[in-house]
């Protein structure tokens, strides 16, 4: 491998060790604890009854859930990736793996990604970052797809991240152009992620006209990415603004609601960003998602206890979110978007801010 690609495997195993070992969470939190879903003390629900099934990528998913990117590249992270689709199909939740940048140069880490065979009727989607769209030509984004029997592939923007690393991109210009060629390449099999700081009105205005029909708001209020990058660097100018912009990023309550009030109603909305049980995936719904997202808190349940304690956070998160459907009256998940809640705090104030609740500010 060339010094480069090497940086990739070493940064990414940097990555996994300080996500499990340091505290990496915002102090900012998701607001989703703004959002009170209104308690039916007569539901008139039957549990068992109880529908979660959602379409995702032309499949049908058990439950609106999602394990979303994390990694690939390193041996650790093959097995990683197996488990986590090994989960995903038993379960019946999509799965995606981390960026997969690293095959352009090194075709042979192909394999660390290729779980099709762990998640053979699941949705698998690929990795790869909006930089690498701009970077290298853009067709060969359908190789990574078929390189892993994907059912699509995921677009990661991650800006604030990569300021704060020493090695990261400067250049954002061509990006959406970039993003805008590849939905007509790949026939609307892309999802665009954030990483954990949200997706503001503006860029869902344009990403909307350019024609994206997944969108992963990856909002504040869970890992925080800046501040990772603060305990990997050793240069003193980029950790002091990793410390700077730790906290940087729209909470993933604001940015589920902007995306659901911007984007068209036949796009699908993830939440993920600080999603930790299935109340969380409840009230992101009724907010406007369709499926909720989890990258850090199944790794942690996985390093904690394996395959086993990881399927059990995702069993959990099940039993939750249809608790919260029992106990607000509804039986399926369009009934879940309609239940009656009341928005409080910081919540109001950043919608008011944008003129959703039709409120005056104070
Ligand atoms: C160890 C780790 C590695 C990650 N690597 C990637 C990646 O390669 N590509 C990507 O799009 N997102 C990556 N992410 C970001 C997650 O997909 C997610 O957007 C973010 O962590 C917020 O979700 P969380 O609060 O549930 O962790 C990574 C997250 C973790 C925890």
């Amino acid at each position: 491998m060339t010094e480069k690609d090497l940086s990739i495997g070493k940064r990414k195993s940097e990555h996994l060790k300080i996500v499990a070992e340091k505290d990496v969470s915002y102090i900012k939190s998701s607001l989703l604890e703004c959002v009170h879903l209104i308690h039916c003390a007569l539901p008139e629900v039957d549990f068992e009854k109880i529908r979660t099934e959602t379409e995702f990528f032309g499949k049908l998913l058990r439950a609106p859930l999602m394990i979303t990117s994390m990694t690939g590249g390193t041996e650790y992270a093959r097995e990683l990736n197996r488990s986590l689709a090994e989960i995903s199909e038993a379960k019946g939740i999509a799965f995606a793996v981390g960026s997969q940048r690293v095959i352009y140069r090194h075709p042979e880490t192909k394999k660390d990604f290729a779980v099709r065979k762990w998640i053979p009727n699941g949705v698998l989607l690929g990795n790869i970052g909006a930089a690498e769209l701009v970077n290298y030509p853009i067709n060969r984004v359908k190789d990574l797809i078929s390189s892993i029997e994907a059912d699509g592939i995921c677009v990661h923007l991650n800006p604030a991240q990569e300021m704060v690393q020493s090695e990261g991109n400067r250049n954002y210009t061509g990006q959406l152009d970039a993003i805008t060629e590849l939905m007509e390449i790949l026939d609307g099999r892309v999802l665009i992620k954030e990483t954990g700081a949200g997706i503001d009105p503006y860029t869902l205005e344009r990403l909307k006209k350019a024609g994206v029909k997944y969108i992963d708001i990856s909002g504040a209020g869970g890992t925080s990415w800046t501040k990772v990058e603060m305990y990997r660097a050793n240069d003193e100018k980029i950790k002091r603004a990793g410390e700077t912009f730790s906290d940087w990023g729209l909470p993933t309550a604001f940015s589920i609601y902007a995306a659901r009030m911007i984007m068209s109603d036949d796009v699908s909305v993830i939440a993920s960003g600080g999603i930790n049980s299935g109340l969380d995936v409840a009230k992101s719904i009724a907010l406007g998602a369709d499926v909720g997202g989890f990258a850090r808190p199944i790794l942690k349940a996985y390093l904690d206890g394996g395959i086993k304690k990881a399927s059990l956070f995702v069993e959990s998160l099940i039993y939750e979110l249809k608790t919260a459907m029992l106990l607000t009256g509804v039986d399926n998940l369009k009934g879940l978007k309609n239940v009656p809640r009341v928005y409080t705090g910081e919540l109001r104030q950043w919608l008011n801010s944008y003129g959703w609740l039709g409120e005056k500010e104070d």
